[in-house]
């Protein structure tokens, strides 16, 4: 039991505030897993975004004395589910936020309980060897060879960061860690990066956070499918040497985060091996599509990559948060990151790595433990079926949209974003149909019927966005998204014609 007397002045805390007994961890997590049961079932009950006005209240202060735990869990219940955004929802296709499966939450609440510290080997052995068992299992699943090592970090933007600071200090021919960009004589010559014009801005913004400033990533245009162009990467990448800069990494996206495409992967891979530059996979988004059968078939070569990224929170379905980086010659990651503090050290037997040392974290969550159940849960098999019945699904609803005369398809379709458009008779200027697709995203979440995204198309116009990365839509749901989307377009429109005229 806690200790509530250690000063004449302690305030009079319920100990139950502070600690619990098993019956009142029974009584209090069994009133949490109603509210969380009730909020992950019964979809047709609830809308992808809070519709009502819980959202906003005022900011109240902190209060001085602890409340009581029921009047605390209440509060799940009245406050925080009515506003909570459901992306576990069918209809929740926004941006690339995947629904949680449920033996994933799990593993959440389990690695919060048991609070390992997974930075060193000593204080956390079975968590060390489960992240290790777990990397090695998403490597196998990515088609990655032995060797390649990897780290479990908050998510794609954090994998993206790790492998360039990697590639960055294997490409460049001094100790980086040691002199930094400008080298041992001050005079080193600057880096560039690569990467298309629809690459995430994790890229951008690793450039500047590793200070190679954010001039040093080009970004290279790509093809009328959204795919970067090899022919003119080879042509920038000539003319930065011309030019007396250092190229050192590739980027190749596995799935933009707007229209969902795939950069030609096995092309660039080649492009790199010959020009000795690190080939770096952004598969943030679609690296596990590699698993499905009706993936583009230059997945395949994401084996290949020097480093890959890659969001269990994403196409794994795992809750927010958890991202891997994946290294070929995985020693490189010591190389990059190891610190050997003294401190961290004693002379107890070692019989594992401290995954401080591949990682720039130093007290590091147990965040392979969920990835780790949802793996056996699914096996690579249901993995592969899950994920196929996304793509599916995309599949569907972009022939939907084709049918649909005043809809339009927008972009093509590699993975399961679709993007489109709506498109009514009549002659319209591009702003007012651009304020169009704007307003059909947010009528579709006002009216509760779904939530989707937007993506911005390569001559600047708005498109309407659906990602499917949720086991729970159903085709269904999308011929309703895709109805409901014309039918408010052209709603929209009539008000729009109406408001001209008088
Ligand atoms: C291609 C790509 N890279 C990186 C990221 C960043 O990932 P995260 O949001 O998990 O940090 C995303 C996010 O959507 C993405 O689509």
């Amino acid at each position: 039991m806690a200790n509530l007397e250690r000063g004449a002045t302690a305030p009079p805390l319920p100990t139950e505030n502070v600690d619990w007994t098993p019956s009142q961890w029974e009584r209090y997590v069994t009133k949490a897993l109603t509210s969380v049961s009730n909020a992950s079932t019964a979809w047709n009950d609830r809308t992808p975004l809070p519709t009502g006005e819980h959202v906003l209240g005022p900011l109240r202060s902190l209060p001085d004395e602890g409340a009581p735990i029921d009047e605390i869990l209440a509060r799940i219940d009245d406050e925080v589910i009515p506003a909570a955004a459901f992306n576990g929802h069918p209809r929740w296709l926004a941006y690339i936020t995947a629904a949680p499966l449920p033996i994933g939450v799990v593993g959440e609440f389990i690695a919060s309980a048991l609070n390992q510290n997974t930075a060193l080997w000593r204080i956390a052995p079975g968590a060390t060897r489960i992240e290790l068992e777990t990397l090695a299992w998403i490597r196998d699943l990515v088609g990655m060879p032995e060797g390649t090592e990897g780290t479990f970090v908050s998510g794609g933007q954090m994998a993206n960061i790790v492998a360039h600071a990697v590639a960055r200090d294997a490409q460049t021919p001094w100790d980086q860690r040691e002199f930094g960009l400008r080298g041992p004589d001050g005079a080193a010559p600057p880096l560039r990066i690569y990467a298309s014009d629809e690459a995430h801005y994790c890229h951008a913004q690793a450039a500047e956070l590793l200070g190679l400033g954010r001039s040093a990533v080009r970004r290279v245009p790509v093809d009328q499918h959204y795919r970067l162009r090899v022919d003119a990467l080879a042509q920038m990448v000539a003319a930065d040497r011309t030019a007396g800069a250092l190229p050192i990494t590739v980027v190749g996206t596995a799935g933009t985060v707007g229209t969902g495409a795939v950069d030609p992967l096995p092309a660039i891979r080649d492009f790199c091996r010959r020009e000795a530059l690190w080939f770096h996979i952004d598969g943030a988004y679609g690296a596990f599509a590699a698993l499905a059968e009706s993936r583009p078939t230059s997945l395949d070569a994401i084996g290949d990559a020097d480093s890959l990224a890659c969001d269990p929170h994403k196409w794994l379905y795992a809750p927010i948060d958890a991202g891997v980086t994946l290294i070929r010659d995985g020693r490189r990651l010591e190389r990059s990151f190891a610190f050997h503090a003294s401190y961290l050290h004693s002379a107890v037997s070692q019989r594992g790595p401290d995954l401080l040392e591949r990682s720039p974290e130093n007290t590091r969550p147990f965040r392979a433990l969920k990835v780790w159940l949802m793996l056996q849960a699914c096996g690579r098999r249901g993995y592969a079926q899950l994920i196929e019945g996304d793509l599916r699904l995309a599949a569907h609803m972009a022939s939907l949209i084709k049918q649909t005369p005043t809809l339009e398809l927008a972009a093509t379709r590699d993975l399961s974003i679709v993007c489109w458009r709506v498109v009514p008779p009549g002659r319209w200027t591009a702003e007012s149909l651009n304020a169009i697709q704007d307003a059909v995203i947010d009528e579709l979440a006002k009216r509760g019927i779904a939530s989707i995204s937007n993506a911005r198309l390569a001559n600047g116009d708005q498109s309407l966005r659906a990602c499917i990365v949720n086991f729970r839509t159903t085709a269904a749901d999308l011929e309703a998204i895709v109805s409901a989307s014309e039918a408010i377009g052209r709603e929209l429109m009539g008000m729009l014609v109406v408001a001209a005229e008088s």
